[in-house]
């Protein structure tokens, strides 16, 4: 399991890079068995879930895959908080690895592997392998919704921009089914505009969200699900997967009470109204009942939220993971 992404699935990678950007304090990790680990979580993300579900370990970061090459074998983890599709998201926030990074230092993994395996095995195991990617939150939260610091809503309309952001996207995930890969699982973007850091920025009456917001990620989510389409059609033998976390975590805030939730306009953990202002500070005290709550911070989901993501898109119907699931294609 390959693993490439922004904060919502980051398992350490920043952690030692020039970034403020990390969650390795308290009280991220509180219902984590190793506490505080750089995930943006109170407990796990949706990788470790999947991973679960797939019988895998925990996986190592790219950080601490370098140097030791026996950790490459049952997967790595190259995502980084802060990153997007373009190499300028997240500028401002500090040290961190974009799309096409993480694809350089998962080809540097590769190498090393190849090196130990031979060309011939390698093949065969990334054939077998999977992929997650979990990006584009940072190009609108870090650069496109940001018009104050990035220059990208002057110079694109919201359509022009998905597709610009898509038209990388593709190409890099090219460069990883170049590499070998087979096995792709993408996944569209939650609706930004009920973050609680949206509400409180527009004093969003409670039950609703930012609609704006939500239009233009949904551009982006349409094309994804139509680039998916394309690399089907254009690559036999490579399976190429739709998540649609848009749907999935707007029915749980919109029908709360189906999935157990009390809170869906609130982070557990912040400050200000809809304690929705920056992240959750250093040993700041977080809500008591955090499988209530939606959001954990400003920003990311909780624990309870990515579970319910995961297995819907581990072994769900096509509306949340399309054409097939998680399960089908590991299987295949
Ligand atoms: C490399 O990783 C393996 C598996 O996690 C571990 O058993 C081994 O001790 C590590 N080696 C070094 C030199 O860190
Ligand atoms: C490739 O895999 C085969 C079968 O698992 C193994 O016998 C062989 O040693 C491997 N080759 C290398 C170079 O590791
Ligand atoms: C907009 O930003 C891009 C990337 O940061 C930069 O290359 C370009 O020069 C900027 N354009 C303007 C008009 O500021
Ligand atoms: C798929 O192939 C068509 C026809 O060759 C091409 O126009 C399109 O750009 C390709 N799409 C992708 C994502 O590779």
């Amino acid at each position: 399991m390959f693993v490439f992404g922004d904060s919502l699935v980051d398992n350490g990678n920043n952690n030692k890079l020039f970034s403020i950007a990390k969650a390795n304090y308290f009280p991220y990790g509180i219902d984590f068995y190793q506490g505080p680990s750089g995930r943006f979580s109170n407990g796990k993300t949706a990788v470790d879930m999947w991973g679960e579900m797939l019988g895998l370990p925990y996986l190592p970061t790219f950080v601490q895959s370098e140097s030791n090459v026996s950790t490459v074998l049952r997967g790595v983890n190259y995502a980084s908080a802060a990153g997007g599709v373009l190499d300028e998201t997240g500028l401002l926030v500090g040290g961190r690895f974009s799309l096409s990074q993480q694809v350089m230092n998962f080809k540097s993994n590769m190498n090393d592997l190849r090196n130990e395996m031979g060309p011939n095995n390698l093949t065969q195991y990334l054939a077998k392998s999977i992929a997650l990617i979990v990006l584009g939150s940072n190009d609108y939260l870090n650069n496109y919704l940001q018009p104050k610091y990035y220059n990208s809503s002057h110079n694109y309309t919201p359509q022009d921009y998905a597709d610009h952001l898509l038209n990388h996207y593709s190409r890099q995930i090219l460069a990883l089914h170049s590499v070998g890969l087979r096995k792709f699982f993408l996944a569209g973007l939650g609706p930004l505009g009920c973050a609680p850091y949206y509400l409180a920025q527009n004093r969003t009456p409670p039950g609703q969200c930012v609609s704006s917001v939500n239009e233009i990620v949904g551009l982006f989510n349409v094309g994804l699900k139509s680039l998916v389409d394309q690399l089907n059609g254009n690559h036999t033998g490579a399976i190429f997967l739709y998540g649609n976390a848009y749907g999935a975590i707007g029915d749980m805030i919109n029908n709360p009470s189906t999935y157990g939730f009390q809170v869906t306009n609130e982070g557990c953990c912040g400050i200000g109204r809809n304690k929705g202002k920056g992240i959750c500070f250093p040993f700041s005290r977080p809500c008591a009942n955090r499988d209530q709550y939606i959001f954990w911070d400003a920003f990311h989901p909780t624990q309870a939220v990515n579970a319910i993501f995961a297995q819907r898109t581990f072994s769900g119907p096509t509306s949340y993971c399309y054409p097939i699931n998680i399960q089908q294609m590991a299987l295949k």
